[in-house]
């Protein structure tokens, strides 16, 4: 099938090239000149394993191209999926500009039957804004009052990969979802995923786009859930390890998503939950559920924070080492990352801070400009009056723990995210404060 997918980003780039991989011919399409300048040369803009070496051969079997043209992409295409982003305005509501942007090009380049397929994580409603969209934008000789006279059909198949394991994500989906009104769009979608041999969840549209903001507003309910747990921990002197572990065997709970830290981040979970809480509260429901939810996972990097400034005592002057920028391990996406508040209040009080991430380095230039980044954990820790971990990268969690300690000024470990926590850390003359361990 011939099909181009508008956005190239996280998920646009990881879609277009996974559809290339089962059999699909692929225009990927992005606003981005130098992104697609690189991406035309097989160089990957961001790190996703797995990701470059399917470009590369896609690109080299011509089933893979990449434009900035939108117009193009509809005129060799009848299956266009929309990726773009659907970044958080200031009131929570998703900024729906890029996909009305495009919905609106989309129409405007329409001559024959398109399938328009929301990728990106929407409210619901979106889909039918999607329509009217297309049908008051049709180019005007296509047109019969605010009717198009081409035909189209707007589906939803929301996006589950996660970044770091995107790829495979992809090629062995969970579920996938449509949100379809015809049965044409139904039938191109089930081709477009036959060669996964998915489960597939057919539904409306409305029902396919809450799927995904419910989805990920459950997961960040979990990760809440733990956090608020692991301050009960704390305050009763129990371990929330202990705790989640006797919990997660439970099948009707699951030990996914039930891990305590410093709060959840990237560019999907925060800006989701704030966008279904206010698609509930347009529609006149108060999801307070959901507000606590947010408003836990703010406290829990507070409290990390509280902990490391009651603990250094002073913190002016203070050089701290951080290893882990990005907001989870295998990507370097530091969209929201927990990092960026947890450094900006120690810089705020006067710390030095020094940071290793392997491979948010150079994201994480864009983000912080005054810390020093170092080329290894080592670096990192050096001379440092005590030690943050913030991402649980799997190369930080089998270091030299007898080197570390010779170089630090003061051996005292903060580990956001209990990496450390089987380590015996206190044996090897450490300092060492977990989340949730009940020692506050
Ligand atoms: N990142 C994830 O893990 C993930 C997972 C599931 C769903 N989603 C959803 O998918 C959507 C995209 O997320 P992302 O992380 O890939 O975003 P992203 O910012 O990485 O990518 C979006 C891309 O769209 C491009 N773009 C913007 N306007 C354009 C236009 N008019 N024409 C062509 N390209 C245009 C941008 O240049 C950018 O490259 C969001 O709605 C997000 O919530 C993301």
């Amino acid at each position: 099938m011939n099909i181009s997918i508008i956005g190239s980003g996280y998920v646009g780039l990881v879609t277009g090239v996974c559809l290339a991989h089962i059999g699909h011919n692929v225009i990927c399409v992005d606003i981005d000149e130098e992104k697609i300048k690189k991406l035309r040369k097989a160089l990957v803009p961001i790190y996703e394993p797995g990701l470059g070496e399917l470009i590369k051969k896609y690109i080299k079997k011509k089933t893979l191209s990449f434009t900035t043209s939108i117009k193009e992409a509809t005129k060799k295409t009848d299956v266009i999926f929309i990726a773009v982003g659907t970044p958080s305005k200031k009131n929570g509501d998703a900024d729906l500009t890029y996909v009305e942007n495009v919905a609106r090009q989309i129409a405007e380049s329409m001559t024959s039957y398109k399938l328009i397929i929301e990728k990106s994580t929407v409210p619901a409603d979106t889909g039918n804004k999607i329509r009217r969209t297309v049908e008051l934008n049709v180019n005007k000789k296509h047109r019969k009052g605010t009717k198009s006279q081409i035909e189209f059909d707007v589906a939803s198949n929301p996006e589950f990969l996660r970044e770091g394991s995107a790829v495979d994500d992809f090629m062995n989906p969970d579920r996938v979802v449509i949100g379809v009104e015809s049965k044409k769009a139904e039938k191109i979608l089930r081709e477009i995923y036959k060669p996964l041999k998915p489960k597939m969840v057919v539904t409306d549209i409305n029902s396919a786009e809450i799927i995904k903001h419910a989805s990920n507003s459950f997961l960040a309910t979990k990760i809440s859930f733990a956090n608020a747990l692991s301050q009960v921990c704390n305050h009763v002197g129990a371990d929330i390890l202990k705790v989640v572990e006797g919990m997660g065997y439970d099948k009707r709970i699951g030990k996914s998503f039930l891990n305590a830290g410093i709060g959840y981040g990237g560019s999907c979970f925060p800006k989701d939950v704030d966008a279904f809480i206010r698609l509930s509260e347009k529609n006149g429901y108060d999801f307070a559920l959901l507000k606590s939810v947010r408003d836990i996972n703010k406290e829990q990097k507070q409290s990390f924070i509280k902990l490391i400034e009651e603990k250094l005592w002073i913190v002016k002057n203070k050089t701290i080492g951080v290893l882990g920028l990005a907001f989870k391990p295998n990507t370097d996406d530091m969209r929201s990352a927990p990092s960026i508040d947890i450094i900006q209040q120690l810089q705020k009080e006067g710390a030095k801070i020094k940071a290793f991430d392997p491979k948010a380095s150079t994201t994480a230039k864009e983000v912080f400009k005054k810390i020093t980044y170092a080329k290894d954990v080592y670096g990192a820790v050096k001379d440092c009056d005590c030690l943050l971990l913030l991402t649980e990268w799997d190369e930080f969690k089998d270091i030299d723990f007898e080197k570390l300690r010779r170089l630090m000024n003061q051996p005292i470990i903060f580990d956001g995210r209990n990496l450390y926590h089987d380590k015996n850390l206190e044996k090897m003359g450490f300092e060492y404060y977990g989340i949730g361990r009940g020692k506050v």
